[in-house]
């Protein structure tokens, strides 16, 4: 049995090597690291392992044994961080579903930053690069860098902000909820199998033994008759099942 501390608490980590670090932060109940592209893409998942930014949709939760993780939700936890005050101030955030990881990302760059170069301001150029990782569907990287560099440059330190957007202290804190982070009794995860390949002719595609599982609800194809996919990300087929651990 291994374990890890999350936001200072200790964790038991599940023994099955496949298991992703990002299910079991968010299967705990700390939704507020997001899954979007979850493919290392987007950086909606990131967390801190050990203080260094990860992305968690595509780690073993076991690479986190013996180590210290922070969620979004531990960051601050003791009074919002720089970062979190000028994310705010500066309305950098629409819906803000990318903002716990752009805000993770951040506070490990800031305080980086201030413990190596004081309160210099940051250029664009070292914000982006900083950042480069995140993606913002809503466009709010006007904000995003306004916001970075004025929290470096200690404009925040000891301030409490005068935020625009109303809900805008939840979304950078982690607490606010989105309909995938709400989980009802009985409720089922979707999964779907997508080609890896532009183009090929799937010749067998065996559904029994996903069926079989236990957990699974339903196991369906999504091949057209000819069996051809012709893009990459292609569906195949979809499963339904008690979890998205059980359904992957
Ligand atoms: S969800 Fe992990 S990088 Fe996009
Ligand atoms: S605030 Fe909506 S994706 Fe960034």
């Amino acid at each position: 049995m291994t374990s890890t501390t999350i936001n200072g608490r200790p964790l038991v980590l599940p023994d099955d090597p496949d298991a992703l670090l990002i299910d079991v932060i968010r299967e705990g109940g700390l939704t507020g690291t997001k899954l979007v592209c979850g493919s290392g893409v987007c950086g909606a998942c990131t967390v801190l392992l050990d203080g260094a930014p990860v992305v968690s949709c595509l780690l073993p939760a076991q690479a986190a044994a013996g180590k210290s993780l922070t969620t979004i939700e531990g960051v601050g936890a003791a009074g919002l961080h720089p970062v979190q005050k000028a994310f705010m101030a500066h309305d950098a955030l629409q819906c803000g579903f990318c903002t716990p990881g752009f805000v993770v990302e951040a506070t490990a760059f800031h305080d980086s930053w201030r413990a190596t170069k004081g309160t210099a301001t940051p250029s664009r150029e070292e914000i982006a690069a900083a950042l480069s990782g995140h993606l913002c569907r809503c466009g709010a990287y006007e904000g995003i860098f306004r916001a970075v560099a004025e929290a470096c440059s200690g404009r925040f330190d000891g301030i409490e902000p005068i935020a625009p957007r109303l809900e805008a202290r939840d979304k950078v804190t982690g607490l606010a909820r989105y309909t995938v982070d709400i989980h009802q009794d009985g409720q089922l995860e979707g999964v779907i199998l997508r080609a890896h390949v532009a183009h090929a002719r799937i010749t067998g595609l065996d559904l029994a033994p996903a069926r079989a599982i236990a957990g699974v609800a339903a196991v369906v194809p999504l091949l057209d008759d000819d069996n051809m996919v012709r893009f990459v990300g292609a569906p195949i087929a979809a499963v339904a099942a008690r979890d998205r651990r059980t359904a992957l």
